[in-house]
């Protein structure tokens, strides 16, 4: 079956994260994939390089922006999704079970009572299945939760968007430790990508190449049924699951991830200002869960 629509990837170097525009070839309309606002922690600096470039993609193409679709609320890099929609509009998804990672987080940073954990930040919240379009490219949101309880993966036009489910083959899977996160539950994610037709292409959120290669972000699912180091065909749920507890025990957590949950659950809206007119971010101390001590021999 020919294809109606074209993907454009951008790859950012400081965070791994890949962003797509996905438009249909024959109305120009398009979606914008897991946009990054660049931060620098220490200078407390946001800056729009990253999403200039889409802006650039889309000017230059001529099309008309009708989604932004966050593939999960990431803890590696701020969500430029309020920004590109500030320029193009389009309406930000995300996957309904947002509301939980809301809830965790609100707690976690104390958030103003304002700060409804109901998924209002957003503009459309997808259940499992949902059907949608992009123009006249028809497109499905699949929840794949593991990595964090909302999870979604995006099918349109033949490709998958996986977000952090699987990675490039050679990298394997995202880790399962995050508040709500768990490695049974990312297998059988990961399994129900698996199960679409083997040329089905897999396009991946994140790439962290080992040294031998550059980035890469695009494989398939008979690709990855082959090869992938985590999760390929003949791996038990046992296996996988004693793999992936193991990994993520050795796993510091994302240098990101404070400055990037409270925007994020967000839809990418920094925090109000305060009466001086600036904005802050929140560091809770002592908070996140300790990272788990190596198991005392028995
Ligand atoms: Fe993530």
């Amino acid at each position: 079956m020919s294809r109606t629509s074209a993907i454009q990837p951008f790859f950012d170097e400081a965070t791994g994260t890949v962003t797509y525009v996905v438009h249909d070839l024959a109305t120009r309309s398009a979606a914008v994939i897991d946009p990054v606002l660049d931060f620098d922690f220490k200078s407390g600096r946001t800056a729009t390089r990253s999403a200039d470039r889409v802006l650039a993609h889309v000017a230059g193409q001529g099309l008309q922006v009708d989604w932004i679709l966050e593939t999960h609320a990431h803890a590696d890099h701020l969500s430029a999704a309020r920004y590109i929609q500030g320029k193009l509009g389009g309406r930000i998804a995300i996957g309904e079970r947002i509301r939980d990672v809301q809830a965790v987080f609100k707690k976690l940073y104390n958030l103003e009572r304002s700060f409804l954990p109901d998924g209002s930040q957003f503009d459309h919240l997808f259940h499992d299945g949902e059907t949608f379009r992009i123009g006249e490219t028809e497109a499905t949101a699949l929840l794949v939760p593991g990595h964090t309880p909302a999870d979604m993966a995006y099918l349109i036009d033949g490709a998958a968007f996986v977000g952090d489910t699987l990675f490039m083959p050679d990298v394997g899977t995202a880790r399962a430790d995050f508040p709500g996160g768990d490695a049974r539950t990312l297998y059988r994610s990961t399994r129900r990508i698996l199960d679409l037709p083997p040329q089905t292409r897999i396009f991946v959120c994140h790439d962290y190449p080992p040294a031998h290669r550059g980035a890469a972000w695009e494989s398939t699912v008979g690709d990855q049924r082959a090869n992938n180091i985590h999760v390929r065909d003949g791996i038990t749920e046992e296996a996988f699951v004693a793999l992936r507890t193991a990994r993520d025990a050795t796993l510091d957590v994302p240098a990101l991830i404070l400055p990037s949950l409270q925007v994020n659950v967000r839809a990418g809206q920094l925090p109000p200002a305060e009466e001086n007119g600036v904005r802050y971010l929140k560091i809770p101390l002592d908070a996140l869960p300790r990272k788990a001590e190596p198991a005392p021999r028995a």
